[in-house]
């Protein structure tokens, strides 16, 4: 009896051993979190020791100002834990300020980051920084942030989260970022990149240089779930962006919200891009918008797009509309178009074939539909109450029918 207690206290302190040495609390080296003292120098340290076996590096409540990047280069699993919202970064210098990077280019995986704050202070930053940027980051999580501003007005954040090189099973779950000025999540060349929840603010400045979430090249299966995404240039770019890295291929989101961007969602490669439940809204040139001489096909189900140009609508003979399309195809369905000042689907030209609207109420627009596409099916749609007449070029390879007043 007494051997077995024995045996599971030396195994309890064992274990409870092992846990603790492996959490390493900024304070422990000298980090004040008064807010004022540049506590850079302290957590670095910590960070060297955390880097040589992995373990956590635990950030507790307190303002901690750090003047210059914090880089995690290892090949090892871990954690960056905070205590919730009383923990703050305070981001005062021009670079990213968390760098992830594996030893020799390797990938690195099974990374946690998770409940904290960073705030940006008013040092200003160029646009291309990030509050963390990682590069071959695979399997890894980063959950329970807020990246904000000291004060919105002077001190916008350059850009939120960058996963660039390799980026594959990673999640971004409810983070929240607040008054971004450069791009609120940055994806390049991954897989299976998951964005679930949470916010993406711009500094409402719909003509700046502003994206909320960007996919550069070569993105297979990024699902974006339940996620707001307002008051940006765009709400979210799809592209290849140098012509180097290859087309995204197959984009998700579901119950997502874009709302109040200068464009909302912007395809400008080949991409496969599905839509459930489509919120998209207030954008000034259109809210939906694939550009020419791509490959699209672009799939909508349910949901609205509505108030184009509710802000501004300086010229509506080419903005303020639900849906641009220059290119690709796409399949709408069920899905209410209204209230958009300038044309609620608008197809200039023949390029855009084998498309489909089926069963949509489009209503209140400037104009419901101008379609000049080829094969198409329009069927089973409402069109009442816009202002100008719709305009349906030749359907003479396609099926215009059981519309009403379209
Ligand atoms: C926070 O913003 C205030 C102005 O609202 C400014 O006086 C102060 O210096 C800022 N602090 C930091 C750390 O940026
Ligand atoms: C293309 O973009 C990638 C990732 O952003 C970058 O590493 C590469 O240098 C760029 N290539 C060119 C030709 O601009
Ligand atoms: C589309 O292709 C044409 C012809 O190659 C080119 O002139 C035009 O600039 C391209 N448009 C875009 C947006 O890349
Ligand atoms: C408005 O759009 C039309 C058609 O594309 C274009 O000809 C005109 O230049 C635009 N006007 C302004 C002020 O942007
Ligand atoms: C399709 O129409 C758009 C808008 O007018 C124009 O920019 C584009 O060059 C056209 N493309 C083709 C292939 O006609
Ligand atoms: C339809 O698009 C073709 C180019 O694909 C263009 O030549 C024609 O002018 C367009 N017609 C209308 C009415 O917009």
């Amino acid at each position: 009896m007494l051997q077995i207690k024995l045996i599971s206290f030396l195994i309890l302190f064992l274990i409870f051993n092992i846990v603790s040495s492996t959490i390493y609390n900024i304070r422990d080296f000298g980090a004040k979190g008064d807010g004022n003292t540049d506590d850079t120098q302290s957590v670095l340290e910590a960070i060297s020791k955390c880097m040589i076996n992995g373990g956590v590096l635990y950030i507790p409540s307190g303002t901690f100002v750090i003047r210059s990047s914090l880089i995690f280069k290892t090949n090892l699993p871990f954690t960056i834990n905070g205590d919730g919202m009383n923990s703050i970064l305070l981001w005062e210098f021009n670079d990213h300020l968390i760098i992830i990077s594996s030893e020799s280019n390797n990938e690195i995986s099974q990374i946690t980051i998770r409940d904290f704050v960073i705030t940006s202070s008013i040092v200003e930053k160029s646009l291309d920084k990030f509050g963390i940027y990682a590069e071959n980051l695979v399997k890894s999580q980063i959950e329970h942030l807020i990246i904000n501003s000291n004060d919105s007005k002077i001190s916008p954040i350059s850009g939120g989260i960058a996963m660039i090189g390799v980026a594959d099973t990673n999640t971004i779950r409810d983070v929240i970022m607040w008054e971004i000025k450069g791009t609120g999540i940055k994806i390049g060349y991954g897989s299976e990149i998951r964005i679930l929840g949470g916010r993406i603010i711009g500094a409402n400045l719909r003509f700046d240089q502003s994206i909320g979430i960007h996919c550069t090249g070569n993105n297979g299966g990024v699902h974006i779930e339940n996620t707001d995404i307002i008051a940006l240039a765009i709400g979210m770019l799809i592209e290849n962006q140098n012509g180097t890295s290859g087309s995204n291929r197959e984009i998700f989101i579901s119950q997502a919200t874009l709302d109040s961007n200068g464009q909302g969602l912007v395809i400008r490669d080949n991409s496969y891009v599905s839509i459930i439940g489509i919120w998209a809204a207030s954008s000034t040139i259109h809210q939906v918008f694939i550009e020419e001489n791509t490959t699209a096909v672009l799939s909508i189900s349910g949901g609205t797009i509505f108030n184009g140009g509710v802000y501004e609508c300086p010229n509506n003979s080419n903005w303020c509309n639900g849906m641009t399309i220059k290119s690709g195809t796409f399949i709408l369905s069920g899905v209410e178009i209204r209230n958009n000042k300038g044309r609620g689907i608008w197809i200039p030209n023949k390029s855009v074939t084998q498309f489909q609207i089926i069963s949509c109420r489009i209503f209140a627009n400037g104009q419901g539909l101008y379609i000049n596409g080829s094969s198409f099916i329009i069927s089973n749609n409402v069109c009442n109450s816009n202002q100008l007449p719709n305009f349906i070029s030749d359907t003479k390879d396609s099926i215009v029918q059981n519309n009403l007043a379209c």
